[in-house]
Formats: C-alpha cells, sequence, structure tokens
C-alpha cells in the first residue's frame, strides 16, 4: 500500500509515473482491478473539486465510495481522527481519502494500515492538485523544465502554492510569486505583476481565503482586480504561448475578471477535468506494492 501525504515523500520519478498513469487514463486506458474496493472520503473542510472528483475517478476505477458526515459522526462525542479511520479500517473500508484543516494531520494516523490519500492540510499540502497542475502544464509544454511561472496573491494561506512552489522547483520550473506583501511568505522570489505577466510562461492565481483570514487586507475588490488581478488588458500583454492556470474556486472580479475565466489562455476547466484522471492515477498507486 502506498500513502499519499505529501509531494516531498515522492522522488521525480514517482511523480512522473503518476503524471504519465493519469495522461493514459485520459487516453482510455482501462483499469479494473481496484473495481469492488471500498473507499471512505472524509472532507472535514469544504470542497467541490477534490472531493467530487475523487468520487469520479473510484466510479471510474469500479470502486465504492463511502462520504463521511463529519457533523452527524461521533466527531460531534469527541472522537479523534485517528480513532474515526482506525473504527473505518476495523469495519473492512479500504481505503481513504482525507481533507482536515489541520497542517500534517496525517503525521497523527501512524497506527493506520490502510492507503489514505491527503485531499489537504491546513496551508501545508495540496498534493492532487499540485499533480494536476503539472499535467496540465506537462499537456501544454511538454517539458516542464525552464519554463517560469509567477504565482500571484495568498501564497501565505495556500496549501495549493506551498505544494506547487516547492515541487515545481525541483522539476526544474523557475517559479516567482507575486500579490500583497502581506501575502508574501519568502517561498519564492517576488516579481511585479506586471513583469510577470509580460515574461511567465504560467501565471497561476490563488484565491483571496477570505473565510482563513477574514479581510485581513484592506482592499476592495476592484482595487485588488487593478492591482493584482488579470483582466483582458493583462492577457493581452502574456506571450502568446503563454497559459492562465487557478486552482479553483475563484473569486470572479477579485482576482480574475469575469472575461479571463473562459478566454483562450485559461486552462482553469481543463484543470478540473485532469484532476479526475490524476486522481484515477493515486488511487491506482495506493494499492501497489
Ligand atoms: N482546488 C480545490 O482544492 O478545490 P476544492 O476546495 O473545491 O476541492
Amino acid at each position: 500500500m502506498k500513502n499519499l501525504f505529501a509531494l516531498s515523500e515522492l522522488s521525480a520519478v514517482d511523480i512522473n509515473n503518476i503524471l504519465d498513469e493519469a495522461i493514459s487514463f485520459k487516453n482510455g486506458k482501462e483499469f479494473r482491478e481496484l473495481q469492488g474496493k471500498t473507499v471512505v472520503n472524509l472532507f472535514f473542510e469544504n470542497s467541490t473539486r477534490t472531493h467530487y472528483s475523487f468520487i469520479a475517478a473510484q466510479h471510474n476505477l469500479g470502486m465504492i465510495d463511502t462520504n463521511f458526515n463529519a457533523s452527524a459522526s461521533s466527531i460531534k462525542k469527541g472522537e479523534s481522527l485517528y480513532d474515526t479511520i482506525k473504527t473505518f479500517e476495523s469495519l473492512g473500508f479500504d481505503a481513504f481519502v482525507i481533507r482536515h484543516p489541520q497542517n500534517n494531520y496525517f503525521k497523527d494516523l501512524k497506527g493506520i494500515n490502510v492507503p489514505v490519500m491527503n485531499g489537504g492540510d491546513g496551508t501545508g499540502n495540496h498534493p492532487t492538485q499540485s499533480l494536476l497542475d503539472l499535467m496540465t502544464i506537462k499537456e501544454e509544454f511538454g517539458d516542464l523544465k525552464g519554463l517560469k511561472i509567477t504565482i500571484i496573491g495568498d501564497i501565505r494561506h495556500s496549501r495549493v502554492a506551498h505544494t506547487n512552489i516547492q515541487v515545481m522547483k525541483r522539476l526544474g520550473i523557475e517559479v516567482y510569486i507575486s500579490g500583497p506583501k502581506e501575502f508574501d511568505d519568502g517561498s519564492a522570489e517576488y516579481i511585479d505583476v506586471e513583469k510577470a505577466v509580460k515574461e511567465m510562461d504560467i501565471i497561476m492565481l490563488l484565491r483571496v481565503q477570505y473565510e482563513r483570514h477574514g479581510y485581513e487586507i484592506q482592499m476592495s475588490k476592484s482595487d485588488y482586480l487593478l492591482k493584482y488581478g488579470l483582466n483582458m488588458e493583462r492577457v493581452k500583454k502574456m506571450k502568446p504561448s503563454a497559459i492562465i492556470m487557478h486552482p479553483a474556486p475563484f473569486n470572479r472580479n477579485t482576482e480574475l475578471s469575469d472575461e479571463v475565466v473562459e478566454c483562450k489562455k485559461s486552462r482553469i476547466f481543463k484543470q478540473m477535468a485532469n484532476g479526475v484522471f490524476v486522481r484515477m492515477a493515486v488511487l491506482k498507486r495506493a494499492f501497489e506494492v
């Protein structure tokens, strides 16, 4: 069995193998060996893409999904995450997908003997999001080495940014960050938005995570868009081959204007589609010896 907690645990070869497998699934590869295996999806934070693309991936593989409802469970009586997962293991379930607000929650799961896949932990890791981002970039450009990306926005609170910055640097992508200085946590070199727009192969926008930090930045949505967001005026300054990404959900007319969401350069919905294939590859890997 193979857990997937953080991409830092995987070699570049492992990562490329997952991406190649995901691309094979996208190209129609059949795989029935997980048919009938049971998986519990436990989301302790809201999710649309990660949760439901894991479900789609499970259905595509013939797996049987169970979706945990924390608010109707014994978590409400004080049961710990470990005891909850151990309970499901003892009931005979074969695998778990977990999203949890606590950074590195998976460090508390050392006694679990079935695979766990991390659907996001606090501001720490979001491995399957980064994998689907890498898949989308690989499909677009082929080789990742030498590409330039700027991730713009709420870097400090973003598990997507933290995971992507680490893994992308490791795979030879030149990574920059931009956006409000309050969100610069020093995890990559800072670059001005206007310069980034002209020079990058990829502009990745992040959502302002109002629910994590309230209105820490005292700025209206329209001011944010003007200073740090992508509108069509900025899109027109991008290189002809450059693309726009966003892990979503996005705040329309904050980090990007309405017209940018589905403009020619946007790969936002392609990222979501690729999420299903990446998660199929991750589920397949989870059961490998
Ligand atoms: N990108 C992402 O993780 O979206 P959800 O929160 O909807 O899963």
